[in-house]
């Protein structure tokens, strides 16, 4: 199955307080060539000879090693921009599960302390082992994600999702996106 990229227009014009269209652009630009990427190795794997894998170079094995990012790096930005919008639509049993912890304004200082560590990703989720929410930092799409989680909120931490508009102001960026979460869709995800 090929995938196809969304469209994400309807963030522009100011949708996205803080994020310029200038900025989201950019970003959309980036996030389609991951789904390009996608459907490429999906396809080449589809007729690949797979008889031969090696760790130093095998076209297989190299697809392989690169399968996940293309498709984490797809679908954490699909996460990302559609938890974008901004709105403070939090569900009950959603604020319940924060207030659990310490309550929204504690996990949204932890998520933006993930950030802050550097390019990549910060993410709120619902660890399906302990039941609670936990705050994760990822390196990369495809190493630093825990198995088992339900993806709540998720941040794009890497330069080029701000460069554009905050310049290396990485914790600029991260007062703004955080104000700029849509609540609603982050509770439709806790409801799941
Ligand atoms: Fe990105």
């Amino acid at each position: 199955m090929a995938y196809t990229a969304k469209n994400y227009d309807h963030l522009k014009g100011g949708a996205v307080k803080g994020l310029s269209d200038a900025q989201l652009d950019q970003h959309f630009t980036l996030y389609k060539g991951y789904i390009t990427k996608l459907n490429e190795i999906e396809e080449k794997l589809g007729s690949v000879d797979n008889t031969k894998p090696n760790y130093s170079f095998n076209e297989y094995s190299e697809l392989k090693r690169r399968e996940a990012v293309a498709f984490n790096g797809s679908f954490l930005h699909e996460l990302y921009f559609e938890n974008l919008g901004g709105d403070a639509a939090v569900s009950s049993a959603l604020a319940s599960a924060l207030d659990a912890q310490g309550g929204k304004d504690k996990l949204i200082a932890d998520l933006k302390a993930c950030a802050l560590g550097g390019p990549g990703w910060a993410i709120l989720t619902r660890n399906r082992r302990d039941g609670k929410l936990h705050t994760y930092f990822l390196a990369e799409h495809h190493i630093g994600l825990p198995v088992d989680q339900d993806l709540l909120v998720v941040l794009d931490s890497w330069e080029h999702a701000f460069m554009v508009d905050y310049g290396i102001a990485r914790a600029k960026y991260l007062d703004a996106i955080v104000d700029a979460i849509k609540w609603s869709e982050v509770s439709k995800r806790f409801g799941k």
